[in-house]
Formats: structure tokens, sequence, C-alpha cells
């Protein structure tokens, strides 16, 4: 098994589409690890494994915990890490957590939410050997509004922006987060690093859902997710025969017994 690095997925762009997925969890990070280019432990933990009702509460060695066991248990995937809200408000605070995450983590790289207004702080990462992905279009840490982004024409010249910027300051790749596919498209032929979408449309270098989303564990699932599994259902289902089991004395049987 075959460690990916950033150079492979930097290869990949026009080449192969780039599969990624987030992962919390030792199960997650095993499973994710089989199949994937890229794992994120994403700061959606927040809302997702601690039901905060958005990601700005996220404290920064709750992100270095998840880590941890995801990059144990992932030995082929690249390892990113979601840097979270506040941590990153300047390039200096933002490199001495940054360092403090790959150092305690040994995972691969970091991200950053933002588009020109962070890229002095990318670029600063990246120069002292700290390798970030971006984050542009919708962003979590700071919209109270969950909408797609780039119809209206000014929307889409800053995030066009944001995109060509967060190129040149130096990052491997970029997650485009609810964007229309026509913005998507051009982004991904104009900048030189791998676009990843979610809810980007297909023109993109490469793809994300958070996995509990597209296993069914979530609440809400918004248009661009697709559930290939009802893993919640199964979850009750389960839940609800073995207590029924135990309520009719049918469980445990000859078989769970130690004689
Ligand atoms: O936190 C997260 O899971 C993310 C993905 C939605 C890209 O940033």
């Amino acid at each position: 098994m075959k460690k990916i690095t950033i150079k492979k997925i930097l290869e990949k762009k026009n080449k192969q589409p780039i599969a990624c997925l987030t992962a919390y969890s030792k199960v997650t990070a095993q499973i994710a690890d089989k199949y994937c280019d890229i794992i994120l432990v994403g700061d959606s933990l927040g809302m997702v494994l601690y039901g905060m009702k958005n990601t700005k509460q996220v404290k920064l060695q709750t992100m270095i915990d998840h880590a941890k066991t995801v990059k144990k248990f992932a030995r082929k995937s690249l390892v990113v890490v979601d840097m979270p809200y506040r941590t990153y408000t300047n390039k200096f605070t933002a490199y001495k957590n940054a360092k403090n995450v790959i150092k305690k983590t040994k995972c691969d790289a970091v991200k950053l939410e933002g588009g020109s207004e962070i890229t002095k702080t990318i670029g600063y990462l990246v120069k002292r050997g700290i390798p970030v992905m971006g984050h542009i279009g919708l962003l979590p840490q700071t919209t109270n509004k969950f909408l797609f982004k780039g119809k209206n024409l000014s929307q889409k010249k800053k995030i066009l922006k944001d995109a060509v910027e967060v190129d040149k300051s130096g990052a491997f790749a970029i997650v485009m987060e609810c964007l229309v596919q026509d913005l998507a498209k051009e982004i991904t032929k104009k900048v030189s690093i791998p676009t990843i979408g979610i809810g980007a449309s297909k023109h993109c270098d490469g793809q994300i859902l958070v996995i509990d989303d597209m296993l069914g564990l979530g609440d809400f699932f918004p248009k661009f997710v697709k559930k290939y599994s009802n893993l919640k259902k199964i979850m009750e289902n389960s839940v609800k025969k073995y207590v029924k089991e135990v309520k009719q004395r049918q469980f445990p049987t000859i078989k769970n017994i130690y004689k």
C-alpha cells in the first residue's frame, strides 16, 4: 500500500478524479483509507459528533484528538486537518497552531477557510513547510446563511479572485463549497491546483462529502448530499430488535453464554 503524497494529488489534476471523505474516528478512518485519496478531519465534527449548531465552538484540542486517531488508522490516504474558527486570525497565530497540530497528530496538511483575506497566512504557512488546503465559496465557520454561491456577478468575481489568489499563495488544493456549476467549471480550468467540490458540481478535480451524511447518519441532508446508505435506520432497527429480545428473554441465547 503506497502512501498518497501531495505530489501525487497534484499530478491527478486533469487526469484522475480525487475522492475525499471526512473521517473523525477509528472505524471511519479505516474504511475511508481503503478507498479515498484524501481524508479530511473536518471541523464538521462539531455538528456531526457533538451536536453543536455550527462549527464556531470547535476547539483546537478536539481537532487534535480526533486527528491523532484518524492518522493512526489511515495508513495510505493523505490526511488533512481543519483549523477551527479563530485559530488562524493572523499569520503568527496560524503558524503556532498549525505547527502544533502537525507535530501532535503527524497529519499531512491543514485546511483553512477563506479567500483573498487569508492568502498571506496560507503563504506564510506554506513557506515554513506546512502544506495547506484552501476552502472557498460557502464558508461554514463564518456564514450565518447556508446558501449556494456564485449566482450574482459580484459574488462570482470575488470567488474567482479568491480561487486564483489561494492558488498563487501555495495551497496544494482548494475545497469549493456550494458553488454554481459554471463558476466551479471556470475555476477548475483556471487554477493550477486540484479543486475539490462539495455541492459544486462534477466540474471539479475531485469530490468530498461528510461521511456521516453520505452514510445516512445525519438529520439534515442538503441537496448536494447523496445518501449511499441509511445507517441511521439500520442502527435503529438493530437497537429495537435487541431491546425486544432482552424484554422477551430471547437474548442471550445458548451461543452467547459461558458454561
Ligand atoms: O468540516 C468539513 O467537513 C468540511 C467539508 C465540508 C469540506 O470542511
